[in-house]
């Protein structure tokens, strides 16, 4: 499974980036607006950090202006992908995208039927958000788990990129579904390689290398 960061910001990007894992970056409105940036220059940095795909939203809700903005946005680098909401101006604007070669990350997925429908206009990815499902008490890996089986059922070649991840448990959940990627927050990144018996193993480890160390300098 791909690990993404949903972040824009550059030093939690360039952090995660250093460890080695990093496969690509998801950016929404919120996010961008949080680090008080201009948020295409803020893009184009992003991208100039990490070689795999960058995820950037567009604001306009009709299909003229969502592949209006797809087109601007696609030049800031060559690892962008659009994000467009799953409506149906969505779909077009997919369709047409995908026509001109545009890669796009479908957003706001909420259902299993909205999966079906971008993967038939030819979304690159689709963003199932199972926090803000959690958030409402509706299990949101089922989801995922209803998107994998059909994407299955008709070798669909549409990436689910699980989102709105919110702790430890929906990235393990996520793989043993067998989702493409996750996209992870930097603070639940920073949880994913913590143990506590790692860290006490260590202590024990180099507290008895030091009282080796010890006797040795004795005799
Ligand atoms: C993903 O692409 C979205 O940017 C993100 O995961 C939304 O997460 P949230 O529900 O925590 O805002």
């Amino acid at each position: 499974m791909k690990l993404f960061i949903d972040t824009a910001n550059l030093e939690e990007i360039k952090r995660a980036n250093s460890y080695g894992i990093l496969d690509g970056v998801t950016t929404n409105p919120t996010l961008l607006s949080r680090e008080k940036n201009e948020p295409m220059s803020q893009l184009k940095k992003i991208c100039e950090i990490v070689d795999g795909p960058v995820s950037a939203e567009v604001i306009a809700l009709d299909a003229e202006g969502m592949i209006k903005e797809a087109k601007e946005r696609a030049k800031i680098a060559s690892n962008i992908v659009i994000k467009i909401p799953c409506t149906v101006d969505g779909l077009k604007a997919t369709k047409e995208l995908k026509s001109l070669n545009i890669k796009t990350n479908l957003t706001l997925c909420f259902s299993p039927s909205q999966a079906l429908l971008v993967a038939k206009a030819g979304a690159t990815y689709v963003s199932p958000f199972v926090g803000r499902l959690d958030d409402i008490s509706t299990e949101g890996m089922n989801l995922v788990d209803d998107i994998k089986l059909i994407y299955e059922n008709y070798g669909i070649p549409t990436q689910i990129i699980v989102a709105s991840i919110r702790h430890p448990l929906h990235f393990v959940e996520s793989a043993r579904i067998g989702a493409d990627i996750a996209t992870v927050p930097f603070a639940v990144i920073e949880k994913l390689m913590k143990h506590p018996l790692t860290d006490i193993g260590i202590e024990k480890f180099l507290d008895d290398w030091k009282k080796l160390k010890g006797n040795l300098q004795k005799k």
